[in-house]
């Protein structure tokens, strides 16, 4: 390392997360090329992570898109959520029985059709915002590379977006908004003139109804119009989630929102027109899993309670 580099900084900063930065300059040309004028390494242990309840969920989501990377034949090669996992404090092992890493890896599948669903919208809305809701530690942003003309807003309750901070910057055109998504006041900080894709990834489950009704009509008031993309999960597989979260996290009953019949959500707003759906487990990404997966998922496809345990909804408004 010495013949290497002319200078080595530590840089130590005494926050709660104690975080170390080590700055290796390199001094040749050739060598900047190779690696670039600066590599640094950042060391970080976000000791006492609290996260609980539907915070501590986004750990399930990010942990599938991790173990997704590191596999053969990557759905969403998200290499930031791997970093994250990496270097995250948090206790990953719940995840990691043969069910639950097949579950993980249709979370890779579902985060992809929201990828492929926001590109296709900014493709052919250049002025476009959007908004991620419940974004956790998502790395949609880096994954999709939207145009400078596109305004990005992530928005999680405060807690999440602390923790997001240690990984994500803010520019001019993204920002990240701390708030509850079921309050009234952060959608104003978002420009309501420009066509709005707005996405929630696994996150309106965790709310009620009527709390999700409140949410869409506010939505489709405020923007003029746009297009927006969630997953619903029905009953069977909220009651079963809710016993496996209580199990794995201690979370009770967190899981709120079931829907058996998509009609339900028709009638919340009739602003809404629905545009497409897709069963999470009869995706066309899901052709990028080991075969032993895709013959369990061809399989439970057969019936309508495993086929429509979690759909992916577009609408457009
Ligand atoms: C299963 S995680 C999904 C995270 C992210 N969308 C992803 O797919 O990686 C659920 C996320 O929704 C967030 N969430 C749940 N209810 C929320 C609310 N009322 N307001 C803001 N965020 C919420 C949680 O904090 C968590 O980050």
């Amino acid at each position: 390392m010495h013949s290497l580099c002319s200078r080595v900084t530590l840089n130590t900063h005494t926050n709660s997360e104690m975080r170390v930065d080590l700055v290796i300059t390199w001094d040749t040309r050739t060598q900047r090329e190779i690696l670039g004028d600066t590599l640094k390494l950042k060391i970080m242990t976000t000791a006492n992570i609290q996260l609980t309840d539907e915070k501590e969920t986004l750990f399930i989501p990010l942990s599938g898109k991790a173990l997704d990377y590191r596999s053969k034949n990557s759905v969403l090669n998200d290499r930031t959520a791997n970093d994250i996992v990496e270097k995250v404090d948090y206790d990953f092992a719940t995840q990691e029985g043969f069910g639950a890493r097949i579950g993980a890896r249709t979370l890779a599948v579902r985060a992809k059709q929201y990828d492929e669903w926001t590109k296709d919208f900014i493709t052919k809305n250049k002025n476009a915002v959007v908004v991620h809701l419940g974004c956790g530690l998502d790395a949609r942003i880096t994954r999709v590379q939207p145009p400078s003309t596109v305004a990005w807003f992530d928005i999680d309750y405060p807690e999440v977006i602390s923790l997001r901070k240690e990984f994500y910057s803010e520019t001019n055109e993204y920002s990240m908004i701390e708030s509850s998504i079921t309050a009234s006041d952060w959608l104003e900080i978002i420009p309501a003139d420009r066509p709005a894709f707005i996405i929630a990834e696994g996150v309106l489950e965790y709310l009620s109804e009527a709390e999700v009704k409140t949410l869409l009509n506010r939505l489709t008031t405020y923007f003029s119009h746009g297009q927006i993309a969630f997953d619903v999960m029905n009953s069977f597989v909220i009651g079963l989630g809710n016993k496996n979260l209580k199990d794995t996290t201690g979370a009770v009953d967190i899981l709120k929102w079931a829907v058996d019949d998509l009609t339900e959500i028709d009638k919340l707003n009739p602003k809404l027109k629905r545009m497409e759906v897709v069963s999470r487990i009869k995706s066309v990404f899901i052709d990028k899993l080991p075969y032993g997966h895709r013959l369990i998922f061809g399989l439970l496809s057969l019936s309508s309670k495993h086929k429509n345990a979690m759909r992916l909804v577009r609408f457009e408004f």
